[in-house]
């Protein structure tokens, strides 16, 4: 038997990590209390923060490893395969641009953000700016068409899982 065509180690550790980051940046954003205009980022709020900000990071790395590497040859249709490259290509975008509007709006609060809490981030947007202000119902609005892309992404692995019965998932299993 084959063994399975899989995206390299270091592409499934990043795209678990950033599920898992993911994941605690939607809790967070729908636990968190409600940022008003005196708000002041702390617990949950700076945790959001710290996570978004990693995510990012990680969204980095995954980028330059998509830059300079090819995914394993697919087994799917034409048209399938297409389909796959668009929600893929979908779901980088907006994984860059919701963290983004994020950074843009915090800046705005003057909230300073760092890196893993050591590296300190530049303002993306002037201390009460409109624009940054707008910025974060975008942040919003968006986070919910990635979550929904999210729920497209995961219906189609259960879908080849448990009724194509194919390789597909095996692809970024991690280990
Ligand atoms: C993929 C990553 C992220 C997701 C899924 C996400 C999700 C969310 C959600 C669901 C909310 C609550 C929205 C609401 O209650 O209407 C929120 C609010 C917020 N997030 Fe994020 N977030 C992410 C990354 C970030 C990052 C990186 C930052 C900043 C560096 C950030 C800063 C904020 C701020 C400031 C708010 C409050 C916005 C407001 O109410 O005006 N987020 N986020
Ligand atoms: C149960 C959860 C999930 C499963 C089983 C899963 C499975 C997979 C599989 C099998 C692939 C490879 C597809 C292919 O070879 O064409 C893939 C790719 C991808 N997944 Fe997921 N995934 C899950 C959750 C997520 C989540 C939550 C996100 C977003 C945060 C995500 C983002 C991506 C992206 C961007 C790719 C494209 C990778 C590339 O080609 O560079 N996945 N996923």
């Amino acid at each position: 038997m084959h063994t399975p065509l899989r995206y390299d180690a270091l592409a499934r550790l990043l795209h678990w990590l950033v599920v898992a980051l993911v994941g605690a940046q939607f809790v967070l954003g729908w636990t968190m209390p409600d940022v008003h205009r005196d708000t002041q980022p702390v617990g949950l709020i700076a945790a959001h923060l710290i996570v978004g900000t990693s995510l990012l990071a990680a969204m980095a790395l995954r980028i330059l490893w998509r830059a300079t590497h090819r995914p394993p040859a697919s087994e799917l249709s034409r048209p399938l395969h297409a389909v796959s490259t668009l929600t893929h290509v979908a779901l980088y975008a907006l994984l860059v641009a919701v963290p983004v509007l994020g950074w843009i709006n915090a800046s705005s609060r003057a909230w300073p953000l760092t890196l893993f809490g050591a590296f300190p981030l530049p303002a993306l947007s002037p201390a009460g700016s409109t624009f940054g202000h707008a910025m974060g119902d975008i942040h919003s609005v968006l986070a919910w068409a990635l979550f929904a892309l999210i729920c497209l992404h995961v219906a189609a692995a259960l879908l080849h899982r448990f009724v194509f019965r194919d390789r597909v998932v095996q692809r970024m299993a991690l280990w």
